[in-house]
């Protein structure tokens, strides 16, 4: 089955083809994080404005390069299926995705399913791989059921137990049980805002840790193997060791900006913004790594799913394999590539692939609010 997945949530307009759930055909982005870096953050009507603009060439791309059709209205049965992101996210860049697909939907007289966008950055987990192969790699098999996932996103940190894959068909609302989440800013958000206190540029994420891997490189730091890093104190841990799986980035933030202002005033030493960075990142893998750890430990799930933008983080990877090697558990580690973590098409056909909800275009609304463990 070949699958045509949509994605307009936010800043980046995707579309992908992928097969069967796990073999890729195509994958276009177009960001709009060009014109957020100006501002320092996204402007929603802005990024909405250039969803509009890009997201014809985009799928039209994506149908090339999977060497379908040249031409979008001459598809024919070439896609069996439309998948779209129908929320969460900002309701202007959602609504671009989700008209277009209903559209093509009719059109075209195929089948469409929305997609729970967080739901969907978990599958990245999936993509790629076919059945339980020869390898010894098990990061290279499919995931197996119960799983826990954690998604860490820019809008959205979320620690999750999925019996089995969500089935809107079932009856069942979601196999999907929330454990714990953010209280307040997310991860992504948190990288994000620390990011533009220490005039680093928009995306927060990875110039918070390209910033970090300069400080990583001094002699005399603790080489970017090790695991946790004891030298890098400066801020806060929130809710290190509350006994929930509940998360609180607002407070680092708030700790990033104090020390910024005490700094530039002469008040207190300067830190240089290297290690500045590499403290900001230590605090936030710190506390993903802890209440994942603590989450296998208590559900003993087979596989644990790393996902969202947030899960590029080299640092965020390399602990979490670190430490669950550790403990020597029987839960497989899935990492996906690192590609696959930010938004893109890809992630939704896949989600699509298995959720397998396809739903009458009239019925399908954008959803700006949607959580984790809702379907439709
Ligand atoms: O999942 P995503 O692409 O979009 C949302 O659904 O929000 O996540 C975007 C977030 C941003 O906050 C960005 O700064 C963060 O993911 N991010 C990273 C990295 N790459 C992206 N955070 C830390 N390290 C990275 N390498
Ligand atoms: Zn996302």
């Amino acid at each position: 089955m070949r699958i045509l997945g949509i994605e307009t949530s936010c800043d980046e307009t995707a579309a992908a083809v992928v097969e069967d759930g796990h073999k890729v055909l195509s994958s276009v982005i177009a960001s709009s994080a060009d014109m957020h870096i100006a501002s320092g953050g996204i402007i929603p009507e802005n990024a909405a404005r250039r969803q509009v603009e890009s997201i014809i060439p985009v799928i039209q791309k994506a149908l090339l390069d999977a060497s379908i059709k040249s031409k979008i209205y001459d598809l024919g049965s070439t896609i069996d299926t439309i998948a779209v992101t129908y929320g969460p996210g900002l309701i202007g860049s959602l609504l671009v995705g989700v008209e277009t697909a209903k559209t093509l939907s009719h059109l075209w007289q195929i089948p469409l399913i929305p997609v729970n966008h967080l739901v969907a950055h978990i599958y990245a987990n999936f993509v790629g791989k076919e059945t339980r192969g020869k390898s010894q790699d098990t990061n290279s098999h499919l995931p197996s059921f119960p799983a826990l996932a954690l998604v860490v996103s820019g809008g959205h940190t979320d620690l999750v137990l999925m019996k089995g894959h969500p089935s809107a068909n079932s009856g069942q609302a979601s196999n999907i049980k929330w454990l714990g989440g953010t209280r307040d800013d997310a991860a992504g958000e948190c990288f994000d805002k620390c990011a533009r206190l220490l005039d680093l540029p928009y995306p927060g994420g990875p110039s918070i840790s390209a910033e970090a891997n300069k400080y990583f490189q001094h002699p005399g730091s603790l080489p970017a193997q090790t695991g946790n890093n004891y030298d890098l104190t400066t801020f806060p841990r929130p809710m290190l060791n509350s006994k929930d799986f509940d998360f609180s980035f607002s407070g680092l933030k708030t700790s990033v900006f104090n020390r910024v202002k005490e700094q530039k005033s002469g008040r207190m030493k300067v830190i240089p913004r290297d290690q500045l960075a590499a403290e900001v990142q230590e605090a936030i893998v710190d506390v993903l790594v802890k209440k994942s750890l603590d989450a296998i430990k208590k559900y003993k799930p087979k596989s644990f799913l790393l996902s969202g933008g947030v899960a590029a983080n080299s640092r965020l990877r390399e602990r979490l394999r670190l430490e669950t090697g550790n403990l020597k558990l029987e839960t497989t580690l899935h990492i996906p590539d690192a590609k696959y973590c930010t938004d893109n098409g890809v992630v939704i056909a896949a989600s699509a692939f298995y959720g397998r909800s396809t739903t009458p275009w009239q019925k399908i609304s954008a959803n700006p609010e949607l959580s984790i463990t809702d379907r439709i």
